[in-house]
């Protein structure tokens, strides 16, 4: 990491967008749009050319004994957990408290969604910007503009589903779902890991010797993104085709909660060795992941580690599907994100949260999809 005391956010230039995505490009080409240090270089798919790391294992802690534990087990999961996260930015819990059964239901209903529902329906729903985040289905190969990803996706936030929430717009499930029967399905699993959000960030930010509580506020009642992903299995040529299941990329967030997936495929960079590890944890666990708004507000203590999502070593992505869920936590878009203090002299400026998320992922949606947000303004 540079170690220039201040690095000013870098402005996304006006660019004219490739007319198709280059199964050849690497990070380094998009870097302009990143709102942290990302020095190292990946090519966005998945190579015959990539290097493995088998050596390197991404370390499992059981969260009961932080949240269960007296204070002293507390302290001792804090220092083992913020230790594993600051090296690769990757682990894994066991013991959180969500039952194994709700994810296999999450996992049916999910293959059911992508399966039953027309595209014509899908389409109705298609992703559009809501604040900072892209929100609604991805159609196939259409994830993001820079990669034909082999992923059909879709994103909920809070205002999808009958939470609990401080800025209540009038809520009509039809506007977000399908067949309304989805909103109370998913909405078990969104707050069941929402009860985990303040717990994980207060283990974070203990691991790194700052008060575990610094952001219990802005944590309460906070958005969130679930994507349900649906790898299809894939016919012959587009497996031949050059493209990925889900280009490498680092998430934007504070962190990201995924639980295991019954089918191989995630791979972590390990910035140690330069190669990429497979994860491929037991289901029923949890793979904790910290994104960019974390590397920002941690000085670069916690960094945000890129990953993808590549086909199983056994060529089961030929005849079967495989289907995640992750939920990323974010700050509502009027937040300030602001290096904490005691993590030595700022590399960053404050920013707002939905000025930093946007141009970051403009990335992946084009240019003007950034907002500039002034600290003090209203957006
Ligand atoms: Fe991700």
């Amino acid at each position: 990491m540079e170690a220039s005391p201040v690095n000013t956010c870098r402005r996304p230039q006006k660019k004219q967008r490739m007319s198709k995505p280059d199964l050849q490009a690497v990070n380094q080409d998009f870097i302009r749009y990143d709102q942290v240090e990302k020095s190292h270089t990946y090519r966005l798919a998945e190579s015959d050319s990539d290097e493995f790391d088998d050596g390197y294992e991404i370390q499992t802690f059981d969260f009961g004994q932080y949240l269960h534990g007296d204070a002293d087990d507390r302290q001792a999961f804090a220092e083992g957990f913020g230790a594993a996260v600051q090296e690769i930015g990757f682990s894994v819990l066991t013991n959180h408290g969500v039952d194994k059964a709700l994810y296999d239901e999450i996992d049916a209903r999910t293959e059911e969604l992508f399966t039953t529902t027309s595209l014509e329906d899908k389409m109705r729903f298609r992703a559009q910007r809501y604040g900072s985040v892209s929100q609604g289905y991805f159609p196939i190969r259409e994830t993001s503009d820079i990669h034909p990803d082999l992923v059909e996706g879709w994103v909920w936030c809070r205002r999808a589903f009958d939470m609990p929430q401080e800025r209540r717009e009038p809520f009509e499930p039809a506007d977000f779902w399908p067949d309304v029967r989805y909103e109370p399905i998913f909405r078990q699993l969104a707050l069941a890991h929402e009860a985990l959000f303040k717990p994980i960030a207060q283990a974070m930010f203990q691991g790194l010797g700052l008060d575990p509580h610094v952001y219990d506020d802005k944590l309460t009642n906070t958005n969130f993104g679930l994507r349900l992903n649906y790898y299809p299995p894939l016919a012959a040529k587009e497996d031949a085709s050059g493209a990925g299941r889900l280009l490498g990329h680092e998430d934007v967030d504070l962190f990201t909660i995924l639980p295991a997936s019954k089918v191989s495929g995630l791979q972590v960079w390990n910035h140690m060795s330069r190669k990429w590890v497979r994860l491929d944890p037991p289901e029923g666990s949890l793979i904790i992941n910290t994104g960019d708004y974390m590397q920002r507000i941690t000085n670069d203590r916690l960094p945000s580690t890129s990953h993808r999502v590549g086909k199983p070593l056994d060529g089961s992505h030929r005849d079967k599907a495989r289907i995640s869920f992750p939920i990323a936590v974010y700050v509502w878009e009027d937040e300030i994100l602001d290096v904490l203090p005691g993590l030595g002299t700022p590399k960053y400026e404050p920013i707002k949260a939905i000025t930093f998320h946007t141009r970051s992922t403009s990335k992946f949606y084009g240019d003007d999809y950034a907002v500039e947000s002034p600290l003090n303004g209203e957006r």
